[in-house]
């Protein structure tokens, strides 16, 4: 209904263009050089907050369209997206389309303070982008602060019309979108986290579509369940939107076979158990060919750090075959040992793209980032309280050994607009000191565990073909980290564990996986690919939110080409100031 009236209000003020035709919709949109293929999409997104009651309390959490997790943006490839975000809660808020490729979009990517200041409280702000060449299971989150705790859906982009998918078509599909819950404010967790220089609490429970499960207090009822039909194949579209936790997912007694990762087609790989770090999408196919029982689907903790704590209860849902009694005994899910590194890499290793293109095989631009953790020397008053990190310190994160900070205005903003000051372009392409980053890393705390501070970018010209080496470090601890990129997908050309050495290195250049996000393998590396042909500011972080709190990320640059479509359009007239 709402759409409706939206889309209605939206022509009439369109003045005279004819509203349903998409070619007429592309004409007057801002872009309009760039080929739409398909439809136009309207959503109206109205951010506000709704009463939920989870775990035995009831309280007030921020969402989209009073859903939660929020409404899924349906399109199909080629589509042009246009999404009014209007700000009704009583925070700061902006969206990101996580794993869209905004081509030539860059001012509707949604980091707040990277590509955009927040829309305030009253305010809104419309997105566009299209969906160029991109098809399969993405997300949308809210990218400030850590309000991506509730604000999040799942974005479904179907191939064009008459385009099958690379497998026997599914008897039906449901997107599963795993979430954690905090039975407080998320955007005030992260200010007492930050304050207290110690690490995040665990959350209070992991969810699935919003439903925590049986084994939490409160929660006999309050699951997510699947109507299989035996014999029948199913399409599952995974989705890991928490916050701070990697996740182990299985279904009982059922394989899974991953045929799509991060919205590209893999080859078919079958696994029993699958993990997903946050920012991380897979399409897999289950198939109901087990005695009729209820099946237990559960999601649990993936932790590779050491000393870390973390919740530690499974999430439950059901894959309840039709003909099962309601209350017939259940076959429960075994999911991995928490720090099981082995099914990861395993995993990881058998991830292989369906059709490679775009691979650079010549490389112009080789970079080095190292990612990990640090300790900050206490510089606080009242230190109990504030430097609660380890041995009494601060906890910190960084690449190549820079901690990012925000800028106080949009990087785009003042790139695009050349104001000086707010950040410096020497990000450096590989670390300012060399040594054994997984075993040597200086541990010894509180004299070298320390990063450099600041808002460096690395800038990139148009077109230069990109390897780049994420290499994890062992300060404070080794640890898995989901690496994000905004605006490309990359090839994942290689990962192993330990230092990475060019010498032994084995690259896989036939037919590497095609993502946007990569677990970076605990006190290994991985090796990406990709060509900086979108002009703008890209974030790169760790999509655990509170490493990207303690400066985990980094932007690049990426200068305007010379051809029609290389060069960054102007911004949007109603983009939000800070
Ligand atoms: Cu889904 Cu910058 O992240």
């Amino acid at each position: 209904m709402k759409r409706h009236s939206f889309v209605i209000a939206f022509c009439l003020s369109s003045v005279f263009l004819s509203c349903f035709t998409p070619i007429a919709l592309a004409a007057i949109g801002r872009y309009k050089r760039w080929p739409v293929g398909g439809s136009t999409r309207f959503y109206e997104f109205k951010v506000n907050t709704m009463k939920v009651t989870k775990l035995c309390h009831t309280r007030d959490i921020v969402t989209v369209n009073g859903l939660y997790p929020g409404p899924v943006v349906y399109a199909q490839e080629d589509d042009r997206v246009i999404i009014k975000v209007i700000n009704e809660a009583q925070t700061n808020v902006t969206i990101h389309w996580h794993g869209v490729r905004q081509r030539l979009s860059c001012w509707s990517d949604g980091p707040s303070y990277i590509t955009q200041c927040p829309i305030q409280p009253g305010q809104s702000f419309t997105y566009e982008f299209t969906m160029y060449q991109q098809k399969g299971t993405f997300f949308w989150h809210a990218h400030v602060s850590w309000l991506r705790g509730t604000v999040y859906g799942a974005i479904v982009v179907y191939p064009k019309t008459g385009v099958p998918y690379p497998f026997p078509y599914p008897y039906e599909e449901h997107t599963l979108i795993f979430g954690e819950y905090w039975d407080m404010d998320v955007v005030k967790l992260e200010k007492a986290v930050l304050a207290s220089g110690g690490g995040p609490p665990p959350a209070d429970a992991f969810i699935i579509n919003g439903h925590p499960g049986p084994l939490y207090n409160c929660s006999a009822n309050d699951f997510y369940q699947i109507s299989v039909v035996p014999g029948k194949t199913y399409l599952l579209r995974l989705i890991n939107a928490a916050l701070n936790m990697e996740q182990f997912f299985s279904i009982s007694n059922h394989k899974m076979t991953i045929v799509e990762a991060d919205a590209e087609y893999t080859k078919p790989q079958i696994v029993d158990h699958i993990m997903l770090g946050p920012g991380q999408t897979y399409n897999v196919l289950v198939k109901a060919d087990q005695p009729i029982a209820k099946y237990e689907m559960a999601l649990g903790p993936y932790m590779s750090a050491q000393n870390t704590t973390f919740q530690n209860i499974s999430s439950i849902g059901y894959f309840h075959y039709s003909g099962a009694a309601i209350n017939s005994l259940t076959q429960q899910a075994l999911l991995p040992q928490f720090n099981n590194n082995q099914i990861v890499s395993s995993n990881l290793n058998g991830l292989r793209s369906l059709n490679v293109t775009n691979l650079p095989l010549e490389i112009d631009t080789n970079l080095f980032f190292t990612i990990g953790l640090n300790v900050q020397k206490c510089n606080r008053q009242n230190p109990n309280k504030t430097c609660q990190g380890a041995n009494g310190g601060i906890f910190a994160a960084s690449m190549n050994n820079v901690s990012f900070v925000k800028p106080t205005i949009s990087l785009l903003q003042a790139y695009y607009n050349m104001i000086n000051g707010l950040y410096t372009s020497d990000f450096p392409g590989v670390p300012l000191k060399i040594y054994d980053f997984v075993n040597g890393a200086p541990n010894n705390i509180p004299n070298n565990t320390n990063s450099l501070i600041g808002t460096k970018v690395h800038v990139l010209e148009y077109g230069s073909k990109i390897q780049l080496i994420l290499q994890d470090t062992g300060t404070v601890s080794t640890e898995n980290h989901p690496i994000h990129l905004h605006g490309f997908s990359f090839h994942l050309v290689g990962s192993g564990s330990g230092n990475y050495n060019p010498a032994t290195a084995q690259l896989n250049l036939v037919d590497p996986p095609y993502i946007n996000t990569i677990g970076v393998p605990v006190g290994g590396w991985a090796a990406i690919r990709f060509i900086a042909d979108n002009p703008g500011v890209w974030f790169m972080h760790c999509h655990l939110e509170v490493h990207m709190s303690w400066g985990l990320a980094m932007a690049f640059i990426v200068k305007n080409g010379v051809g029609p479509f290389e060069t960054l359009p102007h911004p949007p007239a109603d983009l939000p100031r800070c």
